[in-house]
């Protein structure tokens, strides 16, 4: 059974929090995109745990994780996570964490190149979070990038820093910012391949023969839809492919050894960074923002920038229902919207009167939408930590049963708070049907 877990909105819906819940009943738990730009918080009794390059799986001892090969891996942050997990008692050994031999590194270079280009942007800029995601595509897109498996020859390493920073360092110069020097990243580095060695991993092969053994393998997706760089709000994107065609190439799976696409849809949606936000609450709606910020503590887990806030976006989550095919959808943060009186879903588009009915491709346009919505009456009591839908207040069940069919798909999981146990799965679903044996 391969299941994959994808963001269905702009990215931080609880994938860390489900993907931990669900890992046990999994054998390996696999990344398939992005890098240390992730953010994925898990709590398990007192202790906090926020994962950044790392399956969130990792916390589970009997687990083996694996960082695809669509990854780009910085091995600065990747050690500094590993000793802070091993700090809180988990360890890492290279016999439960494989790292693809054709993940792409994130050199030093990479993120002046991400700061320089956000500099030279300015009032257009992305809003990312610096970690030099972007350039390190780039490079890899530009075929020049640096492998984990070339890194691996300490006279490849070398010459790639060598011969990539004279094109990068001209960047970095006309912009005004100090050049970096080929021995010093080399010597930063190279230490760091040594200790990733005994990590790393064909792992395309080791999923297969992981597959073949009826071993169960969840992909866990990190940032989310609408950040997706072909489906997103692009330019305003990540440079990966979360989407569910993206956990194939970026594991190294064949698309029809899937199993099943589970989408992580919270309760209302969040926007970190700049970019379209057609449901975003504006100044009218400032103090309900501000209340949901507070009670679903939304900050960035790692750079705390405080999140965006805006209603449920139907016509958006439909759009990523249909592009990966989710199969079942696990609501999260339902307890996050208790105090409210009344709950607005954005239910279609409009643009100067117009309906819209699919999901614009320019940003510009995005811009100029008006959310046409409709109202729900909120439930006005205590939901966290329910474990049964029949326990939820009516008007808490409606407001499920509304998303539901809003989007097309079966909801499968209910969060109700951020510990494990604080979770309701829905019977007869799809997603307990996997799950459940
Ligand atoms: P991810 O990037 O998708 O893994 O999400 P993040 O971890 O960045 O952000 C989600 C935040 O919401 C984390 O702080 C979670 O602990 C928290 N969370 C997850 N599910 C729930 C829930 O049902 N209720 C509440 N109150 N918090 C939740
Ligand atoms: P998780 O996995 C929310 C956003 C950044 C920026 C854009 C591009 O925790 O859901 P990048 O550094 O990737 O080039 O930034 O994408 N972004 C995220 N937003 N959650 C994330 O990850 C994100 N990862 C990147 O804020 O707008
Ligand atoms: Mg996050």
């Amino acid at each position: 059974m391969i299941i994959v877990i994808i963001g269905a909105q702009w990215g931080d819906e609880g994938k860390g929090k489900v993907v931990d819940l669900l890992a046990d009943r999994f054998d390996i738990v696999s990344r398939y995109q992005g890098g240390h730009n992730a953010g994925h918080s898990v709590y398990v009794g007192d202790k906090a745990f926020v994962l950044r390059l790392l399956p969130s799986g990792i916390i589970h001892a009997d687990k083996t994780c694996v960082l695809g090969n669509g990854m780009v891996i910085d091995p600065k942050a990747f050690f500094e996570e590993v000793d802070q997990i091993a700090e809180k008692g988990v360890e890492v050994s290279p016999e439960r964490l494989k790292v693809s031999s054709r993940a792409h590194l994130i050199m030093p270079y990479h993120r002046a190149l991400d700061h320089t280009s956000e500099e030279r942007l300015g009032n257009e800029k992305i809003g990312t979070t610096l970690r030099g995601i972007g350039p390190a595509y780039e490079d890899k897109a530009g075929r020049r990038g640096i492998r984990v498996a070339d890194a691996l020859s300490p006279d490849v390493l070398k010459l790639r820093i060598e011969r990539n920073l004279e094109e990068a360092n001209r960047i970095i110069v006309l912009y005004g910012n100090q050049p970096l020097r080929a021995d010093e990243i080399y010597a930063e580095i190279s230490p760091l391949v040594e200790r990733l060695r005994p990590f790393v991993c064909e792992t395309s092969h080791f999923l297969a023969e992981a597959r073949k053994q009826s071993k169960k393998i969840l992909l866990e997706g990190a940032q989310a839809t609408l950040l997706d760089v072909d489906h997103g709000t692009y330019p305003y994107v990540t440079s990966s492919n979360p989407t569910a065609g993206g956990a194939s190439v970026g594991a190294g799976i064949p698309p029809h050894h899937i199993t099943g696409v589970l989408g992580i849809v919270r309760t209302y949606a969040t926007r970190v960074g700049e970019g379209p936000f057609p449901t975003e609450m504006l100044d009218a709606e400032e103090d309900i923002a501000n209340l949901i910020r507070e009670r679903g503590n939304e900050y960035g887990s790692v750079t705390r920038r405080p999140r965006r806030c805006g209603w449920f976006d139907a016509v958006a989550t439909r759009y990523a229902a249909e592009l990966n095919g989710f199969d079942s959808i696990a609501l999260t943060k339902l307890d996050v919207l208790d105090e409210l009186e009344e709950i607005k879903v954005g239910v279609g588009y409009e643009v100067n009167g117009k309906r819209v009915d699919t999901f614009p491709a320019v940003s510009s346009d995005l811009r100029q939408i008006k959310p046409v919505y409709e109202t729900l009456p909120g439930w006005k009591s205590d939901t966290l930590g329910i474990t049964r839908f029949d326990d939820l207040p009516e008007n808490a069940k409606r407001y499920v049963r509304f998303l539901s069919e809003q989007v097309g798909v079966e909801i499968g999981l209910i969060s109700t708070g951020p510990e494990r146990d604080q979770t309701i799965i829905l019977e007869d679903s799809v997603m307990e049907g996997w799950f459940s044996n």
